[in-house]
């Protein structure tokens, strides 16, 4: 578990740089990075420059905290994110957001792209997370817990809040926005799953399947921070249709859907 110095350290090193307290979070995933160039009177901070922030050289986007006003709010985001697939320990997966609560946001909006379980959904669709299911089988509040953090045992019975879902809904009702709404399901990967792994997902109830979000979730209810989750859903999962799954197809939608999707995210931050 994070120690309170190392994140008042890392705090205090961003604070330095800005002016104005931060109320909402933002995780960007895939293709997201885009609307943390819409991010007015930024302060940009390359993650390697923040004290205890895993080094990141080896993941391929943009690493850096993006610190500024979007639609009249004081928003911290985290252009690129840090993933337990890339050997990241989960403690280093999720200190930013520890280090997002130190500096006063109550409400963090985690993204990210996934892969579609439910078969009624098609790629490119959006979806809220409702609830999600922990298959990797850890937990980043695994450790001796730091009571300043948090309480020992958490309730997850709402990690995803419901007000801050009813306003994306809104949101999406406002644009004539599709928005789906499904459980996500936590693979580790770097593999995607096999078609039997997908039906196990399935009959286990999730609707999608990808390989972030949970632990920064997990972490942000610890912390007591109100969280939303927004899924692109790239691709159907394997096994569903019957052809191979490629990253680049993954990234390719979401590049066609990063407009809408930038639009959702941007006009729901306006109304938090
Ligand atoms: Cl099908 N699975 C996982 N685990 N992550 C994904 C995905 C599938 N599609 C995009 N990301």
């Amino acid at each position: 578990m994070h120690k309170t110095e190392d994140i008042l350290a890392a705090k205090q090193f961003i604070m330095d740089k800005i002016t104005g307290q931060p109320k909402i979070g933002m995780i960007l995933g895939s293709g997201l990075g885009p609307l943390a160039d819409e991010i007015e009177n930024a302060v940009t901070i390359p993650y390697n420059e923040i004290p205890h922030f895993a080094k990141s050289g080896a993941i391929g986007h943009a690493n850096e905290l993006v610190i500024g006003q979007l639609k009249g709010k004081t928003v911290v985001a985290m252009k690129g994110r840090f993933h337990y697939y890339e050997g990241f320990t989960l403690d280093e997966v999720t200190f930013p957001v520890r280090v997002m609560k130190a500096l006063g946001v109550n409400n963090l909006l985690i993204t990210n792209a996934c892969g579609a379980v439910n078969t009624s959904f098609k790629p490119g669709d959006l979806m809220l997370i409702t609830d999600h299911i922990n298959l990797v089988g850890t937990n980043p509040l695994i450790g001796p817990n730091n009571d300043e953090l948090g309480t020992r045992f958490p309730d997850v019975s709402q990690v995803y809040n419901q007000e801050l879902r009813h306003i994306a809904q809104e949101v999406a009702e406002a644009q004539g926005m599709t928005l789906q709404q499904g459980v996500y399901a936590w693979w580790s990967g770097p593999t995607y799953e096999t078609p039997a792994e997908i039906r196990m997902i399935r009959i286990l109830g999730a609707d999608a399947v990808g390989m972030s979000t949970v632990p920064e979730a997990l972490v942000a209810v610890h912390s007591g921070m109100k969280v939303l989750g927004i899924s692109c859903l790239t691709n159907m999962a394997c096994g569903i249709l019957d052809q191979p799954l490629s990253h680049d197809e993954v990234i390719e939608v979401a590049a066609q859907v990063k407009e809408k999707f930038i639009q959702l995210v941007k006009e729901t931050v306006g109304k938090i």
